[in-house]
């Protein structure tokens, strides 16, 4: 197959609100060796494509410039020393950047099958929560079957995964959530204990419960310090980001009189070697709990590529249960 020169793709001339993304055309990237370039059917929106959007999130200096960390689609072309996929195979794959596009590169090990039962539009959904969510809730966070597990934002993308595949390991599930609706949807999902936020205090309901041995954060400020009160005794608290600021005084006292561990991480930077160890493990655990029906992809709403802007409206507006999709071509 010869693919054309030139493609579809939404970029970010300049920093700033929804409507800088522009459609436009650009060149049809070229596979270094271990990469598979996909013709992209699906891309997943992230809440970090929206922090690139507004300047906040700079790409790694080896990576496209375009949004898109994650997608779904047909593998077009393989570089030397691809061993794992043909022209022809259905992917869907974690990105460096690059995934608003009608055709993205990535190495080849982070590419995944497309899971048992789902479609294309769902599977573009799953490499970056999935990958996020198991790299900091089992590999950092090393949760365990039994332990009370707390996830802020609980009907994120990141949230409705973590809700799903922690109880699917067998932990006790707590989540927060800024709305009674939102509430109700982590119920459905799993979580044994739903909390709005704006009504209800976090800290209070798990200290009733004993204290969370690990909480998966994304809010950060003031939360810092509210989440080291709601951990139990040996609590993990793992921050994935600081949607409400990374800066706070603290008393640190407590990590040590009560045995806490505060870790995070974000999956972008991290070698490519990295992600392929990420990636094997969430194909072997991850994978069987969507072929059981255990974790299902909640699906907000999709928007044509052309249409990004209003996928970022969609999810800054927080309105958003589950994903955003762009589609990008049948
Ligand atoms: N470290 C990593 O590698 C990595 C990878 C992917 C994503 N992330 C981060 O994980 C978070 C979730 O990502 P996502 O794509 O799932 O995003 P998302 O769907 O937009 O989720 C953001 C959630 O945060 C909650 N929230 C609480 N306080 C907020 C505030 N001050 N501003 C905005 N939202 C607030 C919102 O729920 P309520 O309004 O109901 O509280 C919302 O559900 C993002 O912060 C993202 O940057 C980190």
């Amino acid at each position: 197959m010869t693919l054309s020169h030139s493609m579809l793709a939404v970029e970010i001339p300049a920093p700033g609100g929804p409507e800088v993304l522009q459609p436009c055309s650009v060149p049809v990237p070229v596979p270094g060796h271990g990469q598979i370039i996909i013709r992209v059917a699906w891309a997943g929106v992230n809440r970090p494509d929206a922090l690139q959007r507004a300047g906040a999130y700079a790409p790694p200096p080896s990576a496209s410039p375009l949004p898109g960390l994650e997608c779904s689609g047909t593998v077009v072309e393989v570089g030397p020393g691809v061993t794992r996929w043909q022209i022809g195979d259905q992917v869907c794959a974690l990105l460096p950047g690059g995934g608003y596009a009608e055709y993205a590169v990535t190495h080849e090990a982070h590419a995944l099958p497309i899971p048992l039962g789902l479609s294309l539009r769902e599977a573009a959904c799953l490499p970056e929560t999935c990958f996020t969510v198991w790299s900091n809730v089992v590999m950092r966070g090393r949760l365990k079957a039994g332990e009370r597990f707390l996830v802020h934002g609980g009907t994120s993308g990141i949230g409705t995964t973590a809700i799903q595949m922690a109880r699917a390991l067998g932990a006790r599930v707590f989540a927060t959530a800024g709305t009674d609706e939102k509430c109700q949807v982590c119920h459905e999902l799993g979580a044994e204990v739903a909390i709005n936020h704006r009504s209800q205090d976090f800290v209070a309901v798990l200290k009733e419960q004993g204290g969370a041995d690990l909480i998966l954060d994304m809010v950060g400020g003031p939360y810092i310090e509210r989440n080291i009160k709601a951990l139990a005794d040996d609590g993990r608290l793992v921050q994935i980001a600081f949607l409400q600021g990374p800066k706070v005084t603290l008393n640190f006292a407590e990590l040590m009189m009560r045995r806490l561990t505060l870790t995070g991480s974000t999956l972008r930077p991290q070698s490519d070697l990295a992600k392929a160890r990420i990636a094997r493990e969430v194909e072997e655990n991850i994978w069987p709990m969507i072929a059981r029906g255990a974790l299902t992809v909640v699906v907000d709403s999709e928007f044509d590529l052309r249409n990004a802007a209003a996928a970022h409206r969609r999810m800054e507006s927080g309105a958003h249960v589950g994903k955003i999709v762009l589609k990008v071509q049948d």
